[in-house]
């Protein structure tokens, strides 16, 4: 959040257009930070009203940055909020929005063949400098690169929800990652404020392939009826420091989310346990009960 500072400034590394495809949860919050710490921001979303939600969501955002950041000037706060806001446009075309890309940063719906085909169109449409990457929970980037030419201009930036305040930036070399992409993929991280970590295309990455099996080794404990979702979270908060505990974090997350990651990795690796389908989170999503955004999960949102 520091290089929000930095918003007037020159934008130091090689990317300094980016276009971001999905503007929704993630993808709002990677726009906004892209354009906090300087860069020109095209948000591409399938239609104007979402383009617009998009925008009011970045809008409340970054009024929250600006509280806590300018708390004793309210007048360079707004400055902040509003410089950041005109350097993002919006576009309902995704050729397009990329046409003057150095950077393209993919946050739409976790659909294996809808992402193939989005980057496959890009592929022909962007310049030829352009990167291309990824910010999915749980798919191969290899896949998803796998009808492009530029599979050395392609890799993975996974970021953490909420993308303003989470520190970590995933970034992940396929095997035919250039060492090029890869600097420059790493540098651009570092300068919309993240702590990069590198991870092979593995299912999961670091973060989900450890946090995902936890939630579901906490829904089977309850499914054992050894404790409530109440104690389950209480003892890994003040037992293991974890800001949010287990059922917490699965309600902010999502159910279909959790379980759409926990049902493609139990269809490629049927034998692991951790993957194994869950009867709770199974009736959780028939039922609607997503988490926050649904208004119920596991707890009440009402
Ligand atoms: N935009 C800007 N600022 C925000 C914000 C947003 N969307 N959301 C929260 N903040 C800021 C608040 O302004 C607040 O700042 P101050 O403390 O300075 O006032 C700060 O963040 C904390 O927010 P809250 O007081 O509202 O709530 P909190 O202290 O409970 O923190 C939390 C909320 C940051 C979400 C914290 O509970 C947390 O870290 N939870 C764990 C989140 C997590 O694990 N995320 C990863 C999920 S997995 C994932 O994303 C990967 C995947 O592929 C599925
Ligand atoms: P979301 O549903 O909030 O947003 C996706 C947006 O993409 C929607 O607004 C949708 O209208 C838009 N979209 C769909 N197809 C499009 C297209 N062809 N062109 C332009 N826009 C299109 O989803 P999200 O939670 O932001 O997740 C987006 C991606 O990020 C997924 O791959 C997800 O796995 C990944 N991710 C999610 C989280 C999380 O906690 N939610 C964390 C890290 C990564």
């Amino acid at each position: 959040l520091k290089r929000s500072f930095s918003s007037s400034s020159p934008v130091a590394g090689s990317i300094k257009n980016v276009t971001v495809i999905g503007g929704g949860l993630m993808g709002s919050g990677i726009a906004q930070i892209a354009a906090a710490a300087g860069q020109k921001v095209v948000l591409v979303e399938t239609n104007d009203k979402l383009l617009h939600g998009a925008n009011s969501r970045i809008h409340e955002s970054l009024k929250r940055v600006a509280k806590k950041q300018f708390k004793d000037n309210a007048a360079a706060g707004d400055k902040f909020v509003q410089e950041t806001m005109s350097r993002i446009s919006g576009s309902t075309n995704a050729s397009e929005g990329a046409s003057s890309a150095d950077l393209v940063v993919e946050a739409i719906v976790e659909n294996m063949a809808i992402k193939q085909k989005l980057f496959a169109d890009l592929d022909k449409a962007a310049p030829a400098h352009t990167i291309f990457a990824s910010n999915t929970s749980s798919l191969s980037i290899t896949e998803i690169a796998s009808q492009c030419q530029r599979k050395d201009k392609f890799g993975g930036l996974h970021f953490f929800n909420p993308v303003p305040v989470m520190k970590l930036l995933e970034v992940i070399r396929t095997n035919d990652t250039s060492d090029d992409t890869y600097k420059k993929m790493m540098e651009w991280g570092q300068e919309v404020g993240k702590t990069c970590i590198t991870c092979k295309d593995t299912p999961g990455f670091v973060v989900n392939r450890l946090l995902v099996p936890q939630l579901a080794e906490a829904i089977r404990m309850l499914e054992r009826g050894d404790a409530s979702p109440r104690d389950i979270d209480t003892a890994m908060k003040l037992g293991a420091g974890h800001p949010m505990g287990p059922f917490e974090l699965a309600d902010y997350v999502g159910h279909d989310t959790t379980k759409f990651i926990l049902d493609g990795w139990h269809e490629k690796m049927p034998d692991n346990p951790l993957f194994k389908p869950l009867e709770t989170l199974n009736k959780l999503v028939a039922e609607g009960k997503l988490g926050v955004k649904a208004g119920e999960g596991f707890y009440s949102y009402k």
